[in-house]
């Protein structure tokens, strides 16, 4: 590597640094919990397997939202266009409830909010849930899928969303 910083057993600043060059796309996972709502804002999502449908998202622990998820069962991962950097940020700000009214809500297969204007919307079931050090490592079960292909997605690099 050229100019480049190195450690051998990472200190948490380099390493946040080195993850921070993994340009990432920017998701807010909602979920409903007896006409509750939450939401939170995460970019560690990926799809995990075709048969079955899976995907999985990490939630760090003590977050509100992996709570009710771990309760309601089902969650919702809202894929963000480029214009919803603001939303991404409102939905970084724990347990704040005004978030939801910033975005309209559509009807979905389960209870879990679909925000409007994503570029995707993956709701799925609760399918396992394993350790992942001071994150949860959730795995969902993709029970419905919608898409909008007419805008860019958000992308988070290096501590910004680039700008498209
Ligand atoms: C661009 C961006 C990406 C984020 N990605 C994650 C993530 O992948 N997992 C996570 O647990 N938190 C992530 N966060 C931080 C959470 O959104 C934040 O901690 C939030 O306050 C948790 O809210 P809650 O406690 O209401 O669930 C991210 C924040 C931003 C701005």
């Amino acid at each position: 590597m050229g100019a480049a910083l190195a450690s051998e057993v990472p200190d948490t600043t380099l390493f946040r640094k080195a993850m921070g060059g993994f340009a990432a796309g920017v998701t807010v996972v909602t979920t409903a919990l007896d006409g509750r709502l939450s939401g939170t804002t995460v970019s560690a999502f990926s799809s995990l397997s075709m048969d079955p449908p899976l995907v999985l998202a990490c939630l760090k622990r003590g977050s509100r939202t992996l709570s009710a998820v771990r309760e309601a069962g089902v969650f919702c991962v809202n894929i963000l266009a480029a214009d919803q950097g603001e939303l991404a940020y409102a939905f970084a700000k724990s347990g704040c409830d005004e978030r939801f009214a910033l975005a309209a809500l559509e009807p979905g297969a389960s209870a879990a909010p679909v925000l409007a204007g994503c570029v995707a919307a993956v709701e799925c079931e609760l399918h396992a849930a394993h350790d992942g050090g001071d994150h949860e490592i959730l795995v969902g079960r993709v029970v419905s899928v919608r898409i909008d292909e007419s805008k860019p997605p958000l992308v988070y690099v290096r501590g910004q969303f680039l700008k498209s």
